[in-house]
């Protein structure tokens, strides 16, 4: 078959890696790409948000089959121009995806389907969200309605900081649109999980738990990024709170968008918050979680390509789904200055040497006069494997230790932080 995956980061390096191994995958395309996914796709050079440009790439190099990976092409409705156009295609169709992009429409969903998530109320008005600030009292999380690229919440230990929060998001347009509603909730305290999962709009199997690190710095400090590494599985996901979120969260929310009329087919990602009442659900998304992809992906042992195929067949019930009895850390090396300005161009070295003993997953780097350079915030996913979850963290930091470019920034305690 001809495949072909939508994206440029480390989760679809992941991505792409892992069909690479299908027998049944005879080429494979990714667009665009990036250099480390040049080594085992052909890299195409048409936008991931694209919706026409793609769907006419597709059908004239004549594509069997193609993967959505990233939010904002499914939420553009990627999935059903592909299908529209006779091409199958993984991924939720937008009136799915529309769990990730908008907080709103997913608490409304939770409400209705008793499913269970942090309190909240949804505003429009600016005036009527202050009271509310001013009522409930502090912590409080407000959040953006619509897709703000991990900058839209802000979890506030003050009223005044929640005003603040407030105002800047519905009067200041500090996030264009995606601010005019904003969600205001209650804080919820516990540790936070990710469990990805696959859907084909009936059934649904968890992949194994992982656990991102979304902020910039050691001991969960600094700015929130897209995340600077993970862990899969984390020690707070115990068998009885797995079971809990299979009955309570997992199979209530795949019914519950079936009974909408809006089937989720694809990867969803449970954002979960082990709180002292139960596992509780943070945030939805429509997609693999990066740098979480890159850690899960690397404990399959059964064929991508056929899980993909069940979920959009309907079949994911029947389909082989086998995965490594080990666990997995995935390092994240960033660009200085990440998440804020950072410089791009660096030549990278020692990748060879790192990918001896770990798979090293390219998120931004592109290739120039045969030199592979840094091309983007987070740079590299270094992820290697282990039988504890110590064996793993301490093989990818000694995987990591050859590669460097100016202004490497990483994080040290990845696995170790909460
Ligand atoms: P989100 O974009 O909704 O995943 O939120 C980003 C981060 O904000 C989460 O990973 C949590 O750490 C934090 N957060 C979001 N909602 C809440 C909440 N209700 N209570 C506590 N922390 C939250
Ligand atoms: N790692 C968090 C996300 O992909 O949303």
């Amino acid at each position: 078959m001809k495949v072909l995956v939508v994206g440029s980061g480390g989760r679809e390096h992941a991505i792409c890696w892992k069909l690479a191994q299908s027998p049944k995958v005879r080429s494979l395309y990714c667009a665009p790409g990036n250099a480390g996914i040049a080594q085992v796709a052909n890299c195409v050079d048409v936008k991931a948000t694209d919706v026409d440009g793609m769907v006419k790439w597709a059908k004239d190099n004549a594509m069997d089959f193609v993967v959505v990976a990233p939010d904002d092409p499914l939420a553009l409705g990627m999935v059903d121009a592909l299908e529209a156009a006779g091409i199958p295609a993984f991924g939720p169709r937008a009136d799915a995806a529309i769990i990730e992009a908008s907080k709103a429409f997913s608490k409304e969903l939770m409400k209705k389907y008793r499913i269970p998530t942090a309190k909240y109320e949804t505003f429009t008005d600016l005036s009527a969200a202050l009271s509310y600030i001013e009522a409930q009292g502090a912590p409080i999380v407000v959040k953006a309605d619509g897709l703000a690229l991990g900058k839209g919440v802000v979890v506030a230990a003050t009223v005044d900081e929640a005003k603040t929060a407030a105002r800047e998001m519905m009067e200041g347009k500090k996030l264009g649109e995606s601010g005019s509603t904003v969600v205001i909730e209650e804080c919820m305290t516990g540790p936070e999980v990710t469990v990805l999962a696959f859907a084909d709009g009936e059934h649904v199997r968890p992949m194994p738990a992982s656990q991102d690190h979304k902020r910039a710095y050691n001991g969960n400090q600094g700015p929130n990024t897209g995340g600077m590494g993970a862990i899969s599985p984390p020690p707070q996901y115990t068998p009885d709170v797995a079971e809990r979120c299979m009955d309570e969260i997992f199979l209530p929310t795949i019914q519950a968008l079936k009974a909408e009329g809006r089937p989720f087919k694809g990867v969803i990602y449970f954002g979960l918050m082990i709180t002292p009442d139960g596992p509780k659900v943070v945030e939805y998304n429509a997609r693999f979680g990066d740098p979480e992809c890159q850690t899960v992906l690397s404990l399959l042992d059964s064929d991508l390509l056929d899980i993909f195929t069940a979920c959009r067949e309907g079949t994911l019930d029947k389909v082989d789904c086998r995965w490594k009895n080990s666990a997995a850390c995935c390092l994240v090396l960033a660009s200085g200055g990440y998440p804020a300005d950072y410089k791009k161009g660096y030549p990278i070295s020692g990748l060879d040497e790192a990918g001896k003993s770990a798979i090293v997953f390219h998120a931004g780097t592109a290739e120039k006069d045969g030199h592979i350079v840094t091309n983007g915030g987070r740079v590299l996913g270094v992820t290697a494997l282990g039988s504890t979850l110590d064996e793993a963290i301490a093989n990818a930091y000694a995987a990591a230790k050859p590669i460097s470019f100016t202004d490497m920034h990483f994080r040290t305690d990845i696995g170790h932080a909460f």
